[in-house]
């Protein structure tokens, strides 16, 4: 957490045109106040918002995000599409975690047009966390070059992800209940780890790997892994063809 004296952090509001910029339009014509350090963006509807923003956005140095939405089955779009927004966002904070990255620094809320107050209580209370939490990287203990590794590893991966999203993570009653039920679930994390962290693993040892050949210890130490994950890894890149084992030096290069 930020100990840092007037640090203003940069944040983003995503924000659908229907519900919540008509609750900011409303929060606005109500004068009631908020951070001005808060840069609004419309979007037609919070589906709109990709995963791919959000890492972009942090990427170039943004310390905190909000994504607003109509209310769950208030969606003005017959696909519902503050649903997929929901599943993004649950999926996009367990990776930012999984990083080293505080998930608080992504928040999705749901905003009537009618609710000008609520609206501003969020962006002030939101704009107080991030303030809390400090500049983005630094507040977390990672230098800048982690943070890009990590995020540049991440962003590659964008399309694998939101293939298992809709194939592997898809919850199939659009309801609050069924989808807090299953992102809250054992189901969740098992399927998080084996589709998405294992592959955000081996695609940073080949990312590694690229640069130089490197021993499992190297590997494990610049990627924060225990050993026997790391050759869990390798095995399994190995029998893919991905890397190979180098006798002579005891270290791994890219096949
Ligand atoms: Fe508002 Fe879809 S139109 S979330």
């Amino acid at each position: 957490m930020s100990t840092e004296h007037n640090f203003q952090p940069k944040m983003i509001g995503i924000i659908c045109n229907w519900c919540c910029y008509g609750g900011a339009d409303l929060c606005g014509v109500s004068r009631f106040q908020y951070p001005p350090h808060i840069r609004l963006i419309r979007v037609m509807c919070s589906s709109r918002v990709d995963l791919l923003h959000i890492i972009r956005a942090f990427s170039n140095g943004i310390d905190g995000i909000f994504i607003g939405g109509c209310h769950l089955c208030d969606c003005h779009y017959v696909t519902q599409g503050n649903f997929n927004a929901f599943s993004m966002v649950q999926v996009c904070r367990k990776l930012m975690e999984h990083i080293g990255i505080y998930p608080e620094r992504l928040r999705l809320e749901w905003v009537s047009a009618g609710e000008g107050i609520r609206f501003a209580n969020f962006m002030n209370e939101y704009s107080a966390e991030v303030t809390k939490l400090g500049p983005l990287g630094k507040a977390e203990s990672i230098d800048d070059k982690a943070l890009a590794f990590k995020l540049e590893t991440v962003k590659k991966l964008i399309p694998y992800i939101k293939l298992v999203l809709t194939q592997r993570l898809h919850v199939p009653l659009r309801t609050e209940e069924a989808y807090h039920g299953f992102f809250n679930s054992a189901e969740f994390e098992r399927l998080f780890e084996e589709l998405i962290a294992d592959k955000l693993a081996i695609s940073q040892i080949t990312s590694l790997l690229r640069e130089k050949s490197l021993s499992t210890g190297e590997i494990a130490d610049s990627l924060g892994l225990s050993p026997s994950e790391v050759s869990r890894h390798m095995k399994s890149s190995s029998k893919q063809g991905l890397v190979r084992y180098d006798v002579n030096r005891k270290c791994y290069a890219l096949a």
